[in-house]
């Protein structure tokens, strides 16, 4: 499987136009104080998403802090079908998923529609993800069987005011996969995770339900790093419509 026309799947050359900047931009631009109100993003629904380790999470936490939004994390950790699932993909498959599609339709099903008087909200996943995954780890057979609960539960998710992708590549993915340290885990491969970048790609490339922000999150560290994550913020700002890309760059050091 491949991105269709390397776009916006390479996270280490995101296409230019549209850049919604880089380390290099006008201090100006960015936010004077990240958390201070009158500063806050319009945005009040924002989902983070992304491949397994991009930092969906670590980011989505504190975007809530800063914007002092509700936090609908998913569940991983109460699936008892994954260990199964990442010791025996074949067989495990199937009830992880499903699992994890009545979990997330009972999550993400009890939000309102976002309207002026509701909270906002910063979640770490998109509902659609659960298909993505899906179609990387079920045949076609429990597909078909996946497809027909999905249709059946009908879940009718929150639109967001804007979805941040975040991209790296499969060694990054890897390395911060393995410093969270989680057991199972450790049989994720390179292989996997490259379909799984592949598969986010084409999903947003596709994707046209909300305002799209390309994160290149490759070089940068917004969870830890003050400033990475106030000109993150100052991008999130900035943006509008339609689909941007945030392709920060590292200055190299001698
Ligand atoms: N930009 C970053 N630089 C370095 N380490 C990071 C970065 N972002 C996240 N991490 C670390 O990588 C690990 C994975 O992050 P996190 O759990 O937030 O990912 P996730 O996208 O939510 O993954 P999953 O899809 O499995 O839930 C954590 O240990 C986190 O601290
Ligand atoms: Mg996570």
């Amino acid at each position: 499987m491949s991105a269709p026309d390397e776009e916006p799947g390479n996270a280490q050359a995101p296409e230019p136009a549209d850049d919604l900047g880089s380390a290099e931009l006008p201090r100006s631009l960015g936010p004077p104080g990240a958390a201070s109100s009158n500063n806050l993003p319009l945005q009040r629904y924002i989902v983070v998403e992304g491949p397994i380790g991009v930092g969906k999470t670590s980011l989505a936490k504190r975007l809530a802090t800063t914007l002092d939004a509700e936090l609908v994390l998913e569940q991983d950790a109460q699936n008892p079908f994954l260990e199964r699932f990442y010791k025996n993909p074949k067989s495990g498959a199937l009830p992880a998923q499903l699992f994890f599609l009545f979990q997330r339709a009972q999550q993400l099903g009890s939000l309102k529609q976002q309207d002026l008087f509701a909270p906002r909200r910063v979640a770490d996943y998109l509902f659609e993800k659960d298909r993505l995954f899906a179609g990387l780890t079920l045949d076609p057979a429990e597909m078909a069987l996946y497809d027909q609960v999905a249709s059946r539960l009908d879940v009718d998710p929150p639109r967001p005011d804007l979805v941040l992708y975040l991209q790296a590549p499969v060694e990054t993915l890897l390395s911060r996969i393995s410093r969270r340290g989680i057991s199972y885990e450790s049989g994720i491969d390179a292989a996997y995770l490259s379909r799984l970048n592949d598969a986010y790609a084409r999903f947003f490339h596709a994707y046209e339900r909300a305002p799209l922000l390309i994160v290149n999150a490759a070089n940068i560290d917004p969870t830890q790093n003050q400033a990475d994550y106030d000109e993150l913020v100052g991008a999130i700002r900035r943006m509008k419509k339609g689909r941007m890309y945030y392709n920060p760059l590292r200055h190299g050091t001698i």
